[in-house]
């Protein structure tokens, strides 16, 4: 299938912004429109580096509003949804849950039903024509034991947070709107992206903020949590390899083959920023280290089965955590403007005084 005008929600955030930094290079012909609400997470700064072109437009709206989202899918005669916008971050859904459940849950659900009026009401499209692409997490299916075998698309769902089990629920819709209406729908359910423009709330940016200010390097925990790390432009690559070859109703795994347990992440960056700053006042970036109590219900492992992916569709990621992390630290050293913005922003530094002022330690 090729899709030529394509509604990306969410494009404002980290893997959005790189899906169409992505999209406008290697797919000449793709017009995007790009949907964000711009909350905390999101921001144009994350897009500043796309050239004016007519290939891309940017309208600020909210997923719930689904008169709007309507309208859009019916005024750009849009061919593809790529679902990106979400509440993401698993510490924000313990302290606030009701965000998560309505963008997640409500707002995939205003979207699914915009693209049933628009495609299969309105027939505006033929079904072969269009398709709804949902982002989902490996984080749907819980906690893997120690030497358990990796999640595969059939691993039944046990998501543990509320921001798992809102985005659970709206794994479920989308196979729902297929099931009983036939709307041709894909799903990737990937793990931990990392790369540029990622909001420093998780766990490596945030790490090479606090670093390059000296400020302490806070471990959950033991630190012995496992998370698949997966480069975010093979993450973009995989998205459209679905849309382009996937099976329709289907899922796919996606993941970066890269399971080493948290503090080994840690370690390597403080070991990069070491390398990268020689005259930092902070070196050895090591002693920032911090460990702080853990956060509540902490899934401990997760890895992905990607056989699937690489079987059906010939994908596989290109970077290893070593040359992944390598990039991306230097990206926010070589990006301070970006740095600067984000830490210019209110909600940023409330957010890290609410998670982790009171946090004691370990
Ligand atoms: P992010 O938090 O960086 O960005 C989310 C974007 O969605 C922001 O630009 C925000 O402004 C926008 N948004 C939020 N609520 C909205 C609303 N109601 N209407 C319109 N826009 C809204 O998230 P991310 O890390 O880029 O994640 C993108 C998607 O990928 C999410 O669905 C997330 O669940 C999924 N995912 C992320 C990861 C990861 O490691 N980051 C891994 C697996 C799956
Ligand atoms: O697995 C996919 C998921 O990965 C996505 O669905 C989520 O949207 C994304 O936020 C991410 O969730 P995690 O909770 O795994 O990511 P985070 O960066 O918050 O944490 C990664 C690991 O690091 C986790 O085990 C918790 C730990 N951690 C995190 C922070 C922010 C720390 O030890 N200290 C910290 O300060």
């Amino acid at each position: 299938m090729n899709f030529s005008r394509v509604l990306v929600t969410g494009g404002a955030g980290f893997i959005g912004s790189n899906f169409i930094y992505y999209t406008l290079k290697h797919f000449t012909d793709v017009f995007i429109l790009n949907l964000d609400l711009l909350t905390y997470a999101g921001s144009l700064e994350n897009l500043k580096d796309i050239p004016a072109e007519a290939r891309y437009q940017f309208v600020q709206a909210d997923i719930c509003d689904q008169q709007t989202v309507t309208e859009l899918i019916r005024a750009y005669n849009i061919d593809a949804v790529v679902h990106f916008a979400a509440e993401s971050h698993v510490d924000r859904s313990i302290l606030g849950p009701a965000a998560f459940m309505n963008t997640n849950i409500l707002g995939t659900f205003s979207l699914l039903e915009a693209a049933r009026a628009v495609w299969l009401a309105e027939k505006k499209l033929k079904p072969e024509q269009v398709r709804f692409h949902h982002i989902s997490t490996d984080e749907v299916f819980g906690s893997l034991e120690p030497g358990a075998p990796a999640f595969s698309e059939t691993t039944p769902y046990s998501p543990n947070s509320p921001y798992a089990a809102s985005k659970a629920s709206s794994d479920h819709l989308v196979r729902a709107y297929h099931h009983t209406y036939n709307l041709p729908v894909t799903l990737t359910n990937c793990s931990n992206n990392y790369g540029p423009y990622q909001f420093p709330e998780k766990l490596i940016p945030l790490m090479v903020l606090n670093a390059l200010e000296g400020k302490a390097l806070p471990i959950y925990g033991d630190g012995m949590q496992v998370r698949d790390w997966l480069y975010v432009e093979d993450h973009c690559e995989a998205i459209w390899k679905v849309l382009q070859e996937g099976k329709v109703g289907e899922s796919y795994n996606v993941g970066g083959n890269n399971q080493p347990p948290n503090i080994e992440i840690v370690d390597a960056i403080c070991a990069l920023m070491d390398e990268f700053l020689p005259d930092s006042e902070f070196r050895p970036h090591q002693k920032l280290k911090k460990f702080v109590t853990d956060r509540p219900g902490h899934d401990r492992r997760y890895a992905m089965n990607t056989s699937k992916i690489e079987r059906e569709l010939g994908w596989k990621p290109r970077h290893d955590v070593e040359k992944g992390l390598r990039k991306t630290v230097q990206w926010y050293l070589e990006n301070k403007a970006w740095i600067n913005s984000i830490r210019a922003q209110k909600q940023y530094e409330e957010w890290m005084v609410k998670n982790y002022t009171k946090r004691g330690e370990k």
